[in-house]
């Protein structure tokens, strides 16, 4: 047994043998999901347009002095999760149950096909970064889809002519292919645009396996993990990570139903997955 847990933690998941499974119940047809061209809610549109406008690098370097140090508060895991179901994602088409139901049908989705531990609590746990919300951050620096910023953007992120009014595109020494990085060098060295994928893996880090703490701090990078962009600036750990990613995010989409979950039910078994990991208190 020892011996499958130490596999499965340092091989990628293309050498894994599960097979991601679309849940054949889906709240709707599996194109309809991530559609952000028909039938779009305003406030997702609304929220792409502040995103897009006003994630500049310096914004990203002024979130990252002022997160980093995890100064903000102490609290577990639990209390972080009962937080999260005051928020709402106005990025998310396809969302509209509570946070913590998303929580645990990602992670209900993940045990039922199988996967390890680990990775069913990097199912539960993955939006918990969303408390920056209650921060006072607002939603445009929280949610959505993450993209490099420090280079030219690419037109694989969503809704990209929305990047007109973003500071960033008057300087032209940012809007190179690779702007202020070299080719290859790792997406450890470039800023993401700030949000809750980034903030999450500065808190828990220290207590994943990497497989984790990489899903949780690109799990919104969609036009890496699914359109194929910023290929150029990832390198062979990157590449070795990012199907772990393409997995997780089957889980992530396509868990968002109307399914029902009995907390009550599953709370033995998820206070003890948590309690394997992480101690009681943490640094946010
Ligand atoms: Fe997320
Ligand atoms: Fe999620």
């Amino acid at each position: 047994m020892k011996k499958n847990i130490f596999f499965l933690l340092i091989f990628p998941a293309s050498f894994y043998n599960y097979t991601p499974c679309i849940p054949q119940d889906l709240a709707k047809p599996i194109e309809e999901f991530r559609d952000y061209e028909n039938n779009v809610p305003e406030r997702v549109r609304e929220f792409y347009l502040q995103n897009h406008t006003h994630q500049t690098l310096n914004f990203v370097l002024a979130q990252k002095k002022k997160y980093y140090p995890l100064a903000q508060m102490r609290m577990s895991i639990w209390q972080a999760m009962e937080k999260l179901d005051a928020i709402i994602d106005e990025s998310d088409p396809d969302l509209e149950s509570a946070q913590t139901v998303h929580a645990f049908q990602t992670a209900e989705r993940l045990r039922a096909d199988g996967h390890p531990r680990w990775l069913i609590l990097t199912g539960l746990i993955h939006d918990l970064g969303k408390v920056l919300i209650l921060f006072g951050e607002p939603q445009w620096a929280v949610v959505g889809d993450t993209f490099p910023v420090g280079c030219a953007y690419s037109d694989k992120i969503v809704y990209p002519n929305y990047f007109s009014n973003n500071a960033d595109m008057n300087n032209r020494k940012l809007q190179t292919q690779f702007g202020i990085y070299q080719p290859h060098c790792g997406l450890d060295k470039v800023h993401m645009s700030w949000g809750h994928d980034e903030y999450l893996y500065q808190v828990v880090k220290r207590y994943l396996p990497q497989e984790a703490s990489y899903i949780i701090r690109y799990h919104s990078f969609y036009a890496a993990h699914k359109e194929g962009a910023y290929d150029y600036l990832m390198d062979e750990y990157d590449q070795e990570m990012m199907p772990w990613v393409k997995l997780f995010n089957n889980y992530d989409l396509y868990s968002k139903s109307s399914e029902p979950v009995n907390v009550s039910e599953l709370m033995p078994f998820y206070q003890e997955l948590v309690a394997e990991f992480f101690p009681t208190d943490l640094k946010w």
